[in-house]
């Protein structure tokens, strides 16, 4: 498909921001349902690039390809520079590609902050032989990253939730915890599967905040949400899937008025 990534200037100095994630001919069948099928997406590095489509369009199955969660038929995964795509999800996590899911995955009978804890990826020191040094190093360790959990759970406005039970907090809260979780990982990339699907307009603003502050500081995203208005919001571009394949990519502006997209909604 024709590619129109790459932001246009009249001035020849401006170049183009390197690609973090770029997948091709990505394809994927469950039995007879062609989920993905050739499909391609692009990330430039400190973007906040849009994944939309109708239901059913493969827009969940092309994230769990990203991540390796489902093993593609076909494709080609480069992730920060290398191949990803034969990688197991934790490595590719590790690497600093994190993902959060349609439906929030948190660890309900623990509380937020253990939650927190047990996201951070572990380096404690297995290594160390000294029983006195390996004690000290995890002591450590461990009160470095509750600091880091209470200094991003106070930026998301979770602070006073800190003991409560995961499962206790309202389904917005709890994809703010999922993303309040990825950042435990200093992860170079987010893939957010709609982050604002049944969260309430108030939460569904502070969100976006978030987005924007995360991305100001050097993090880029990768985004599936059928809110428009969060799409415009945030996205410097916005892939378009429908039927497991590309239908168009540009700003959010262009594809507000592309008349294929509109049919491709108005027909689902
Ligand atoms: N594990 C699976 N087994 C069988 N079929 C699946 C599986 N996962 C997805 N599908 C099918 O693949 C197609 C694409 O589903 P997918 O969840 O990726 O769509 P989506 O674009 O994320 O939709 P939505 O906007 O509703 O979340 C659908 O027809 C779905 O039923
Ligand atoms: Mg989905």
């Amino acid at each position: 498909m024709d590619d129109k990534r790459q932001p246009m200037s009249g001035d020849p100095q401006v170049q183009p921001d390197p690609l973090l994630l770029t997948a091709q001919g990505l394809s994927k069948a469950f039995g007879g349902i062609q989920a993905v099928n050739d499909a391609e997406i692009h990330v430039p590095q400190g973007q906040i690039v849009g994944l939309i489509g109708p239901n059913g369009a493969g827009k969940t199955t092309l994230f769990n390809l990203l991540c390796n969660f489902i093993a593609p038929d076909h494709g080609r995964i480069i992730f920060d520079g290398q191949p990803i795509e034969r990688l197991p999800p934790h490595k590719i996590a590790l690497q600093g590609m994190i993902r959060t899911f349609q439906v929030a995955r948190v660890l309900s009978r623990l509380s937020v902050l253990e939650n927190m804890l047990l996201a951070a990826p572990h380096q404690t020191g297995e290594k160390l032989q000294n029983t006195f040094f390996q004690t000290h190093t995890i002591r450590k360790q461990e009160q470095q990253l509750k600091e880091k959990a209470h200094v991003i759970l106070e930026s998301v406005g979770l602070a006073a939730k800190v003991n409560d039970y995961a499962g206790a907090l309202s389904g917005g809260q709890r994809k703010l915890l999922e993303m309040a979780r990825g950042l435990m990982a200093d992860p170079k990339l987010m893939l957010l599967d709609e982050p604002a699907a049944g969260v309430n307009p108030t939460l569904i603003q502070q969100i976006c905040g978030h987005v924007k502050r995360w991305n100001d500081n050097g993090i880029t995203f990768l985004i599936i949400e059928h809110n428009m208005d969060v799409i415009m919001s945030l996205c410097d571009r916005v892939w378009v899937l429908a039927e497991g394949q590309n239908l168009a990519v540009g700003t959010p502006a262009e594809i507000q008025s592309n008349t294929e997209v509109l049919e491709a909604y108005l027909g689902q």
